[in-house]
């Protein structure tokens, strides 16, 4: 049994759906279902014998400690958080709260419950934290790409936050010797994305015939790594990543965001043209995001050459998969957006 956390959000999600097709080992969500948590995106495991869900927030640590203690998990990967940028300037508190606090708790709660593991038991167990190549901060045009020796300078409240969690989940490994793992990837993209995010926002936005902001000049540079490759990556981790260790994770894919924006306008105007004029008639520049980071780049050859990780999917396919799939989930988007998730998951879980 292993436990994840944040399962009802976009990446959580999409790891337990790939780990319920590989293999046959139970896997507890434990999810406080924030307004970017969906239980629909799990409907098709929700009845699967393997999969358990709690509803917990990281930040209740008795609920926390209850729920390790009676499942005893092999592992535990942490994916919940605050994780738009946006928000986090508008309102950092949350962001604080979950992400420093809420690792604080989990981990105070998993080693509890890991000291008082038999010895085979103690050292077969990982706590694996998520985290972000945002805590590294901004790269020029030509710096090398970020290595994990990269110095911490993180420049949003998120990124922040991130970081201080990170430095948390290090320090319970080096003084209380908890196995831990850190991986930090760059942006992610395909399904369940909650349209906040830019590939999702500007899908949508294009559809609905709605204005697709784009912050500053558009030059800042991602790099964009489809999901799937991320959750092989974690699942790589899982199983032989060196406890101690920090892997980067990226996709090789750097694109400026006016670029990228323009290439999902043309794959649409393909897939589902307008009746007149094209996609990118729609794209505004806006105002910059406060502190807004110039570039991220990840450099992955330690996962690469230590653990024989690389991403399977390339860019351009991928993007064009993932623009498909919201044209074909069209109300998935409109539930979320509209909140009407939120009846839906009272409807399949009043009962439960
Ligand atoms: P998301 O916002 O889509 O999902 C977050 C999930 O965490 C939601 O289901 C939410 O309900 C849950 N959650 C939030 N606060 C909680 C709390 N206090 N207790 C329990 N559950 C809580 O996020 P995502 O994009 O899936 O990102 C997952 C993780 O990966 C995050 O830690 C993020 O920092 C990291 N990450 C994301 C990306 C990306 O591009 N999306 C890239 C690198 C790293
Ligand atoms: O790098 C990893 C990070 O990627 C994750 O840690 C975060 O959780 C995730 O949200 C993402 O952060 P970004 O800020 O890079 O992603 P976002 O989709 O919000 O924005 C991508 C870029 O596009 C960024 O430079 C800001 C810009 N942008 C974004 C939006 C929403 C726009 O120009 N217009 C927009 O409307």
């Amino acid at each position: 049994m292993i436990i994840v956390t944040g399962g009802a959000g976009f990446i959580g999600s999409n790891f337990i759906i790939d780990w319920i097709k590989s293999c046959n080992e139970k896997i507890l969500n434990i999810d406080a279902l924030t307004y970017a948590g969906n239980l629909e995106n799990l409907s098709s495991i929700e009845n699967n014998k393997q999969y358990i869900f709690k509803e917990a927030n990281l930040c209740d640590s008795s609920l926390v400690k209850e729920i390790i203690e009676s499942y005893k998990p092999r592992a535990i990967i942490n994916f919940a958080a605050e994780s738009h940028v946006d928000r986090s300037i508008s309102s950092p508190y949350e962001f604080i709260n979950t992400n420093i606090l809420g690792t604080y708790n989990l981990l105070d709660k998993t080693l509890e419950y890991w000291n008082g593991l038999e010895k085979k038991s103690k050292d077969n167990f990982k706590f694996i934290h998520i985290s972000t190549d945002e805590v590294y901060g901004s790269l020029g045009k030509e710096d090398n790409a970020f290595t994990e020796r990269h110095p911490y300078q993180p420049n949003s409240p998120y990124s922040a936050s991130k970081a201080s969690s990170d430095h948390l989940v290090r320090a319970y490994n080096k003084t209380y010797l908890l196995p831990t793992i850190v991986t930090n990837c760059s942006n992610n993209y395909g399904p369940f994305q909650f349209p906040e995010k830019l590939i999702p926002l500007c899908i949508n936005n294009a559809l609905t015939g709605n204005e697709i902001p784009i912050y500053g000049d558009g030059l800042q540079i991602r790099d964009w790594l489809y999901v799937k490759d991320h959750c092989s990556a974690i699942n790589t981790v899982l199983e032989i990543g060196k406890v101690g260790n920090v892997y980067n994770i990226g996709g090789n894919s750097e694109i400026t965001n006016i670029d990228l924006v323009h290439k999902i306008c043309s794959i649409l105007d393909k897939l589902k043209p307008k009746s007149s004029g094209n996609y990118a008639d729609l794209i505004r520049f806006v105002s910059d995001r406060p502190g807004h980071d110039r570039r991220y780049a990840i450099d992955s050859s330690k996962i690469a050459s230590e653990l024989g990780w690389k991403p399977e999917h390339n860019f351009n396919a991928a993007i064009e998969k993932t623009i498909k799939w919201y044209i074909n989930n069209n109300d998935w988007v409109s539930r979320v957006k509209s909140g009407e998730y939120t009846n839906w998951i009272k409807s399949q879980y009043s009962n439960k």
